[in-house]
């Protein structure tokens, strides 16, 4: 199964890939996770990077590409793949269709004003990889699967927040009908619980 998850900054992209991932055994590729752990090794990449995703832009094309391509070519994705957050421009996507086209381009959607909520809020574990939101936590400092220390993105600042929604908009959402086009696409209800987004990503994909 080759997979696009597709859908703006909180849509809940990284909340649902762990368990899309587990039943089709595939590996979850965030570009987004790979760049922030290049910025915490300090490699050149991570370096170059960080400047744009601190003022929430997109990471030029070309970097992204060449980081998609090694990583799709590791034995763990020969059964396929779920990229969470690549393509996110239409150069982004033709480049992919020549290394490995996708079979279904899940894209979630959710408004803008609910996105503002959900990010501002959100905490993550650099230990155990967790995502949670504070109004789920019991102590916003304490990862509750771990007991690891939780932390805010940098990017979760409420003006870096709506830079990035501009972002999505201008550049990345003209995917959905790049891949309406393609006929891959499946669009899904992000605005409601965990669990009804993940059944209606598992009936999109064929149950
Ligand atoms: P990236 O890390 O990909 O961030 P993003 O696309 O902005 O998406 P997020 O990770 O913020 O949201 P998500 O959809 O995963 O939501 P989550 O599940 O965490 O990219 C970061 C930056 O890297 C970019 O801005 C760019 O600079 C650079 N970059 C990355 N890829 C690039 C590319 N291809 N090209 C160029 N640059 C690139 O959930 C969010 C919150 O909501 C959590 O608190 C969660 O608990 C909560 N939540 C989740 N689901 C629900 C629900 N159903 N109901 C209520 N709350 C929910
Ligand atoms: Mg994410």
């Amino acid at each position: 199964m080759k997979l696009v998850f597709l859908g703006p900054p909180g849509a809940g992209k990284g909340t649902q890939a762990s368990g899309v991932c587990q039943k089709f055994a595939i590996p979850h590729i965030s570009t987004g996770d790979m760049l922030r752990a290049a910025i915490a090794k300090g490699t050149e990449t991570g370096l170059k990077a960080k400047v744009f995703m601190d003022a929430g832009k997109l990471v030029p094309d070309e970097v992204l590409v060449q980081m998609v391509k090694e990583r799709l070519s590791e034995s763990d994705c020969v059964n396929g793949y779920l990229l969470d957050g690549f393509p996110r421009t239409v150069k982004q996507a033709e480049a992919l269709d020549e290394i490995s086209k996708p079979e279904k381009v899940v894209d979630v959607e959710v408004p803008d004003d609910k996105l503002l909520a959900r990010l501002t809020g959100r905490r993550v574990c650099p230990a155990c990889k967790g995502t949670f939101h504070i109004t789920k936590l019991a102590d916003e400092k304490v990862c509750p699967d771990c007991g690891g220390e939780l932390i805010q993105r940098d990017d979760d600042k409420p003006a870096t927040i709506q830079n990035r929604l501009n972002v999505y908009h201008s550049k990345t959402q003209p995917l959905i009908d790049y891949y309406k086009n393609a006929g891959t696409l499946c669009e899904i209800d992000g605005d409601q619980a965990p669990d009804k987004v993940f059944e209606a990503i598992e009936v999109a994909l064929g149950g």
